[in-house]
């Protein structure tokens, strides 16, 4: 059985003091997200430590990072390595995402990298993958997102693989308020385990979570959700409010 994972990406949002109050509004609704889905905002390097702090607040809660280097450490001025979000109390940080790819020239190989990185200092990838507006027009985006996978995942082994979390996120649908719909997220969801199937094995394929990311809203979580192959949520937008993001909480929790 694989357990939702409903996570926010506050992206290039929230500092500190908008972090905490965050949770202040968080813990007005609940103090305790429950064990059925897990709950992850990924928040600014610089909101980490104050999140994590204030998070502590909402049992279940745990707060994740948005990139990292994939170097151990050295001279990379303003970047940040995988043990020190680790040091900090991360578990998760996302990977690759298409804001990274589009405007820091992220190739799938540093993608690769940082996953690898990640998954050798224990810390859970979320890897981005998706197509932009004229790859979906023409019908490419399979192709795109195989390209996406196996250069991200190629080389590491099954375990590592079984380790990771993919988020389909067809870039048109990212803040524009445009969704994909149930049955479009389906059908890559499903061809995404297709590929992991063949970079690791069967059993890795069904057990790896795959999110869908792109306008995801409370308004429309439940039909997304309620995909066979739809595992949670990457969530922009609606994250940044806690009440929206904690009704997505409630649907996921309420389909599992
Ligand atoms: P959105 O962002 O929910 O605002 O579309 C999703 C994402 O970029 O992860």
């Amino acid at each position: 059985m694989r357990q939702f994972l409903i996570a926010g990406n506050w992206k290039m949002n929230l500092g500190p003091a908008e972090s905490k109050a965050f949770f202040t509004d968080m813990s007005a609704l609940t103090n305790d997200v429950g064990t059925k889905a897990e709950v992850l905002v990924c928040a600014p390097f610089v909101s980490l430590s104050t999140a994590l702090e204030a998070a502590a607040s909402v049992k279940g809660f745990q707060v994740g990072a948005q990139n990292l280097h994939f170097e151990n450490n050295g001279a990379y001025t303003g970047e940040t390595s995988a043990s020190m979000l680790k040091e900090l109390g991360c578990q998760y940080v996302i990977v690759g995402h298409s804001e990274r790819r589009e405007y820091f020239g992220e190739t799938d190989e540093i993608v690769g990298k940082k996953v690898a990185k990640a998954l050798q200092e224990g810390l859970t990838p979320i890897l981005c993958v998706g197509e932009v507006l004229a790859e979906r027009k023409s019908g490419e985006q399979n192709k795109v997102v195989e390209t996406q996978l196996k250069g991200a995942l190629d080389g590491l082994s099954a375990d590592q693989i079984a380790k990771t979390v993919i988020a389909y996120e067809p870039v048109w649908a990212i803040g524009t308020g445009e969704v994909a719909s149930p049955d479009q997220a389906q059908e890559m969801h499903k061809f995404i385990r297709a590929v992991l199937a063949e970079l690791a094995d069967e059993n890795v394929a069904a057990s790896v979570r795959v999110l869908y990311g792109g306008s995801m809203k409370p308004d429309n979580a439940e039909e997304l959700l309620g995909q066979p192959d739809v595992d949670g949520g990457l969530i922009g937008g609606a994250s940044m409010k806690a009440d929206s993001l904690f009704k997505i909480v409630e649907i996921a929790n309420k389909l599992t």
